[in-house]
C-alpha cells in the first residue's frame, strides 16, 4: 500500500498543511476531511487542479465526515494523522480560552483516528495544543511515542525569523531554540541560539535578546491581533508538514516538538516541549541537551502548568 497522511480539519492550518504535504510529492494519498459538508471535496479537487502547474503526482481526497464517525473510512491506512480540527483564538484570547470546546471536537477525532488508522502516526495542532495532545493520546490510547505536537518547530521559526531580521543576516545562519509550552510558559532558549555558529549573547546586548524572547512567546498573538478573524496559518502549516515529512521518510532529526517526558529535566509524566528525534514510530527519543539553571526552571514551571491542565482534559 502506497504512503497516506490525513489532515483532519479543512480550515486555514489543515488546508495550507495539505497543500505542503501534496506539494511535497513524497506521500501518494493525502486525505483531508472536515465536518463541513462539501468542504474537502472542493479543496481537494482545487489542489489536484493544481497538480499539473506544480509538477506533483500525489493524490488529494476530501472527505465530510458526520457526528457517527460517517465518512471515516476515509483515512483507513494513513501512515500519518495531522490533527488541525478545532476553532482558533480570536484578538485578546488565550490558547487556553480554546480548551473546552477543542477538548471535545480533539477527543472525538480521536476516537475515530484509533478506530479506522489505529496503526497511525498522530501529530497534533489544535489548541491549546500541549493539552490536546494528552487528550489525543488518552483518548486514542496509542503508545506515547505515536502521539506528539506541533509547537516548537513554529516558535522555533518565529525565534530564528526576528533574530534574522534584527541582525539583516539570512535566515539559514541563524540557529535558534525554544522549548516548554506552546503559551504563557514557552522557554525560548537563548543559550542554543547562534548566528554563523557565533553565541546571541555576542551579538545582541542582554535587554534586545529579552525582547526577542517575549515577541517569540506573544508570536501567535501579534499575527492574531492583526488579522482580527482566525491564527496564523502559513508558518504554523508548514512546521506540520515538516513533522510529518520526518516521519514518513524515518528521518530520525531532531526537532523541538511537544512529547511525552519520563524523566528528561528532572521532569516525568507530562507532555512537553522538547527535542526529540522524530521517525517513523512518531517519537524515537527525546534528546536532553544542556540548558542554563534558568532555562531548566522555565522549563518545570511550563511542565507544571501544563501537567494541572492536562489533568483537567481527562474530564472535558
Ligand atoms: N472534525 C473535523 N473537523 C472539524 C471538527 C471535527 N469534529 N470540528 C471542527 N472542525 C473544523 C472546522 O469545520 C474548520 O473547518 O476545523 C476547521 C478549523 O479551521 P479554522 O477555523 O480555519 O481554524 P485554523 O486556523 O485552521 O486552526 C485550527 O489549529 O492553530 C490551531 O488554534 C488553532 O485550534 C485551532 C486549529
Amino acid at each position: 500500500m502506497g504512503k497516506k497522511v490525513t489532515v483532519v480539519g479543512a480550515g486555514f492550518y489543515g488546508s495550507t498543511t495539505a497543500q505542503r504535504l501534496a506539494e511535497y510529492d513524497i506521500f501518494d494519498t493525502v486525505v483531508l476531511t472536515d465536518i463541513i459538508d462539501g468542504k474537502p471535496a472542493g479543496l481537494a479537487l482545487d489542489l489536484n487542479q493544481s497538480r499539473p502547474i506544480e509538477g506533483f503526482e500525489t493524490k488529494v481526497v476530501g472527505v465530510s465526515t458526520g457526528p457517527n464517525g460517517e465518512g471515516y473510512e476515509a483515512i483507513e491506512g494513513s501512515d500519518v494523522v495531522v490533527v488541525t480540527a478545532g476553532l482558533p483564538r480570536k484578538p485578546g484570547m488565550s490558547r487556553m480560552d480554546l480548551l473546552e470546546v477543542n477538548s471535545k471536537i480533539v477527543r472525538q477525532v480521536a476516537e475515530n483516528i484509533a478506530k479506522y488508522a489505529p496503526n497511525a502516526v498522530v501529530i497534533v495542532v489544535s489548541n491549546p495544543v500541549d493539552e490536546m495532545t494528552a487528550l489525543a493520546q488518552l483518548a486514542t490510547q496509542f503508545p506515547k511515542n505515536r502521539v506528539f505536537g506541533q509547537a516548537g518547530v513554529l516558535d522555533t521559526a518565529r525565534f530564528t525569523n526576528s533574530i534574522a531580521e534584527t541582525l539583516a543576516v539570512p535566515v539559514k545562519s541563524v540557529k535558534a531554540l525554544t522549548l516548554g509550552s506552546h503559551g504563557d510558559t514557552m522557554v525560548p532558549v537563548p543559550s542554543r541560539c547562534t548566528v554563523d555558529g557565533k553565541p546571541l549573547s555576542d551579538l545582541l546586548p542582554a535587554e534586545k535578546i529579552e525582547e526577542l524572547v517575549v515577541r517569540t512567546r506573544n508570536g501567535g498573538a501579534e499575527v492574531v491581533a492583526l488579522l482580527k478573524t482566525g491564527s496564523a496559518y502559513y508558518a504554523p502549516s508548514a512546521a506540520a508538514a515538516r513533522m510529518a515529512k520526518a516521519v514518513i521518510e524515518d528521518s530520525g532529526e531532531v526537532l523541538p516538538v511537544c512529547a511525552w517526558v519520563e524523566g528528561e529535566y528532572g521532569i516525568s509524566g507530562v507532555y512537553l516541549g522538547v527535542e526529540a528525534q522524530v521517525g517513523r514510530d512518531g517519537i524515537k527519543k527525546v534528546v536532553e541537551e544542556k540548558l542554563t539553571d534558568t532555562e531548566i526552571a522555565g522549563l518545570k514551571e511550563a511542565a507544571e502548568a501544563v501537567r494541572a491542565k492536562q489533568a483537567d482534559v481527562a474530564n472535558l
